[in-house]
């Protein structure tokens, strides 16, 4: 291990790092590329790895792309600023001088920890070790170290540079050094940043499941088609987009994989039980926009289906999302995953909620969010729609979120 003498000190107003103000990037995907330009459009001297020459080549191009545009805008000084800032490279040696190495490599744990054990025999006594990994946990990554008080989760949305989200996820093993110096630095590089436990899916990923979940529950029942729940979520609810929509943005892919794992980690529990609507998607290769089709159809000139404007089935479809998103935010809260100002902000930031999902639940009623749970839950007798317990005491005692 290295000595910490060789750490390169060069303090930044806006680093949270003191002395060790050279970030590391490890992995140049759409993840790795978005933080190194966050860093170095912060000041940070940044070196950005990747194994792949191809991936550091697309990177570099991209990055410029995007600086460039930036500039026409007159959000950054000059692209050469910025991109000056930045070290492209192939070797992991290149870490020797840095206060972190933020890791956005492939989500596979096994790789995570032989990446993690080989990066602690470069980087110095103190270097913070982070995962932006979405869906594994920060414990098992941590325990591949020596050092395992260093490692942390911190975990940007995509595109990284514009969500203003980062979720900060300290293991069971992480130290409150770490765990202060990663969010004081973040938050200097003025994004959001929420606590979370290191917990399946963490917050958003955790409370956001029934946004996809329930909606194709709504379609396999035949209540209403794709186009419809869209229409009724982003016209009624004000979503972004609607959850069809959404889907084939992520990439059905993608998404299913994701509910797959969320579903495996949480030790099988009905609630976050995947959907063959969009396992055949994803079998079929209909995996959204790359794909050219999904639940839409997105070749040139393709008709696109129309959604049903009826007022009260529109209603019915966002009701029924909405309280199984609050029901999930408040189990999150009564499971002490973050604090409720951390998982409304969660929400609105990292994934554009309109509101944040418990002032909102205030806002209905919290006995009227009761009831339609429990509406459902005799209905289907499925634990799926079984009411937090949180939701039953703060109903009982009469009491409201804010
Ligand atoms: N894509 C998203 O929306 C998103 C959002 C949040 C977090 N994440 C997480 O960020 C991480 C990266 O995701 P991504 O979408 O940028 O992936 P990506 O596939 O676009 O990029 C991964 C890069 O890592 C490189 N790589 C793989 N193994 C490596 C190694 N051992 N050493 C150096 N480089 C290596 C690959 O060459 C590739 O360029 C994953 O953990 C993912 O779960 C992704």
């Amino acid at each position: 291990m290295k000595a910490e003498k060789n750490i390169n000190i060069n303090p930044l107003p806006s680093g949270g790092l003191g002395r060790a103000s050279i970030v590391g990037v490890l992995g140049a995907g759409s993840m790795g590329a978005g933080i190194a330009q966050i860093a170095a459009s912060q000041g940070h001297q940044t070196i950005l790895v990747d194994l792949n020459a191809e991936a550091l080549e697309n990177a570099k191009t991209s990055l410029n792309k995007v600086l460039k545009r930036l500039e026409e805008k007159g959000r950054i000084d000059s692209v050469e600023k910025v991109f000056n800032n930045i070290t492209f490279s192939q070797k992991i040696t290149d870490f020797s001088d840095c206060g972190i190495v933020i890791e956005a490599i492939i989500e596979n744990i096994d790789i995570k920890q032989k990446v993690f054990t080989s990066l602690e025999d470069i980087v110095s006594e103190d270097c913070i070790l982070a995962s932006n990994t979405s869906s594994l946990s920060i414990a098992s990554i941590a325990s591949s170290c020596s050092k395992p008080e260093r490692v942390i989760g911190i975990h940007f949305f995509n595109p990284a540079p514009l969500m203003p989200l980062v979720e900060i996820i300290p293991a069971v093993q992480t130290s409150e050094e770490t765990k202060n110096s990663s969010r004081t630095l973040i938050d200097g590089w003025k994004k959001v940043t929420v606590l979370t436990k290191d917990t399946p899916g963490f917050i958003v990923n955790r409370v956001a499941r029934p946004f996809y979940g329930e909606a194709l529950r709504i379609y396999e029942e035949g209540v209403a088609d794709f186009a419809t729940i869209d229409w009724a979520m982003t016209e009624l609810g004000g979503f972004r987009m609607g959850p069809f929509t959404l889907m084939d943005y992520i990439g059905n892919d993608v998404n299913y994989t994701v509910t797959e794992t969320v579903f495996a980690a949480f030790y099988y529990d009905p609630r976050y039980k995947p959907s063959f609507t969009q396992k055949r998607h994803s079998e079929a290769g209909w995996f959204g926009r790359k794909s050219g089709r999904g639940y839409y159809n997105y070749a040139e000139g393709a008709i696109q289906p129309q959604p049903n404007k009826d007022a009260v089935l529109g209603k019915q479809i966002l009701d029924r999302i909405l309280m199984m998103l609050i029901n999930e935010a408040v189990d999150a809260l009564f499971l002490n995953i973050a604090t409720k100002e951390d998982i409304d902000l969660a929400m609105t930031k990292g994934v554009n909620y309109p509101k944040g999902l418990l002032a909102w639940a205030d806002e209905i009623g919290l006995n009227n969010v009761l009831n339609s749970l429990e509406t459902m839950f005799a209905e289907y007798g499925e634990d799926r729609y079984r009411p937090s317990p949180l939701l039953r005491r703060m109903v009982k005692d009469n009491k409201t979120f804010y």
